[in-house]
């Protein structure tokens, strides 16, 4: 066992930890919506407006801040007027980006509106750039936000929503480098400028503008884009990341069959993720040294052949205890850049990637990866304060991961990671004159490959930390190999 020293310093805060970097991603992509989350009024399935009750409530527990919606690709390819009124007369069309399989609307805009007030967290709107109109885009807003008169709100009315929503975030254009038109970032910037100018904020309400940021180490693409729109209502740009094990998309590797040198090179491509954000947040420094733009990570996770036998346009996939260790790595990078990152969203929700949570008919697990954000959902409106340890090597990637936050009530909390297969560690943290009066924690650990069935729905999931030994300004405890920890510390 490894003797590692943990040094927190409670009294120096250095970023808050916005609840959104906890955030989710729902594409019409898969099972994501239909056959996942969005089951239909008139299913067997428990529902409230066609949303399955166990989905609600699991992403409730976990304090879900935020959720992504269309897309994704998709999002470049919605038609907004074709996903509102009746069922029946909406129009279909075809998912050209995943599977080719007929989408006939039923999820629409207020659909996922009254998903979120339910959920209660931020709706996100990815707008359409690549392949809708500047008017299409200002009536989507107008017709969600608008408490006033006008065609679209009468049209709202019409729909059943006397009163508008509240939407925050919306987003302008998806990879348009990519899927959503193939961009050059000059043409993107002036693309944003004239979709944004006619985005307006109506009746109290306010718009964060995201604009669509670069494609992993595309640092040229950030620079461009901090170049030309600092000054545009722009409130943050994105970033997209997923973590492939094998670094070939034409075999990615399989989510439950990888060797121990297939799980340390997982490793080592998602740490990756700290090169990523500690450039593009360089570059953004330099034209905004204020931080009045955050970054966003709103596509990370990773990224594996399909489960066999499935549609290999609907990315289903399982989800194991590495994928644990890769959720809790990600999340404490992004604690520890919180004074940039803004917010991230995890792909996706559910069925889809990296999901947390599964469906199969009836029934529901929620995935190793899940059970990361619940071990670490208190970090959601903390404090980042000072922490920093020796940690030790293993298989050539750095074993362990830490970020370390206090409340509003002074309680701290410590999340760990170590993904080392084969080497436990003791830590024994120095608090700096914090005495806690109480500490409790949880782990998950398991087997790298262990993962959560249909039939054995909890063969990964959170126990009671073993003993946490406290002193006078100190406590310690034990972090076993391949394990996730997260340790309160009452005041
Ligand atoms: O999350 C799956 C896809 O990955 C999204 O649609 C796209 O934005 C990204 O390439």
């Amino acid at each position: 066992m490894k003797d590692i020293i943990l040094n927190i310093d409670p009294q120096k805060r250095k970023s808050h930890i916005n609840p959104e970097i906890y955030g989710h991603f729902s594409e019409h992509l898969g099972r994501c919506i239909y056959n996942g989350m969005f089951v239909g009024e008139n299913s067997e399935i428990p529902n409230t407006g066609g949303v399955r009750n166990d989905v609600i409530a699991t992403l409730k527990h976990i304090r879900i801040p935020v959720l992504r919606w269309p897309g994704g690709c998709f999002a470049d390819e919605y038609h907004w007027k074709d996903g509102i009124g009746k069922k029946e007369s909406r129009r279909k069309m075809i998912n050209t980006n995943w599977g080719g399989v007929v989408e006939d609307n039923s999820f629409g805009t207020h659909e996922f509106m009254d998903l979120c007030e339910k959920l209660e967290c931020e709706p996100y709107i990815s707008g359409n750039l690549g392949s809708g109109t500047v008017q299409e885009l200002s009536e989507w807003v107008e017709y969600i936000t608008f408490d006033g008169v006008s065609p679209m709100t009468e049209e709202r009315r019409r729909n059943g929503r006397e009163k508008p929503w509240k939407l925050k975030y919306l987003g302008i254009g998806n990879e348009s480098w990519g899927c959503g038109g193939s961009m050059r970032p000059e043409y993107y910037c002036d693309l944003y400028r004239q979709y944004q100018t006619f985005c307006r904020n109506y009746s109290g309400n306010e718009l964060f503008k995201i604009a669509c940021g670069p494609n992993s180490d595309d640092y040229d693409w950030t620079e461009t884009l901090m170049t030309n729109l600092n000054e545009w209502n722009t409130k943050a740009i994105s970033l997209h990341y997923y973590t492939v094990p094998t670094g070939d998309w034409s075999h990615k590797g399989s989510a439950t069959e990888f060797s121990d040198e297939e799980y340390y090179s997982t490793i080592t491509k998602t740490l990756h993720m700290e090169e990523l954000v500690t450039k593009h947040s360089e570059i953004m420094d330099k034209h905004d040294p204020e931080h009045k733009i955050g970054l966003i990570v709103d596509e990370w996770g990773c990224w594996y052949d399909v489960e066999p036998g499935t549609n290999p346009g609907f990315l289903y996939q399982q989800n194991t205890m590495r994928d644990a260790i890769i959720a809790a790595i990600n999340l404490n990078i992004f604690n520890e850049h919180s004074d940039r990152v803004i917010m991230s969203n995890i792909a996706q929700v559910v069925n889809v990637l990296q999901a947390v949570i599964l469906t199969e008919g009836e029934k529901m697990i929620l995935t190793p990866t899940y059970h990361v954000f619940d071990l670490y959902k208190d970090h959601q409106n903390s404090e980042l304060v000072e922490s920093s340890l020796q940690g030790f090597e293993t298989n050539g990637v750095p074993a362990i991961t830490k970020s370390v936050s206090v409340d509003v009530k002074g309680n701290l909390l410590i999340t760990m990671s170590n993904c080392s297969l084969t080497e436990s560690a003791k830590i024994s943290a120095n608090l700096c004159g914090f005495a806690p009066a109480k500490a409790e924690g949880q782990i998950l650990c398991a087997d790298k490959q262990a993962h959560n069935t249909f039939d054995e729905p909890e063969n990964v999931i959170p126990k009671e930390i073993g003993e946490i030994e406290i002193n006078s300004d100190s406590v310690s405890f034990e972090l076993p190999a391949c394990s996730v920890v997260s340790v309160k510390l009452y005041k």
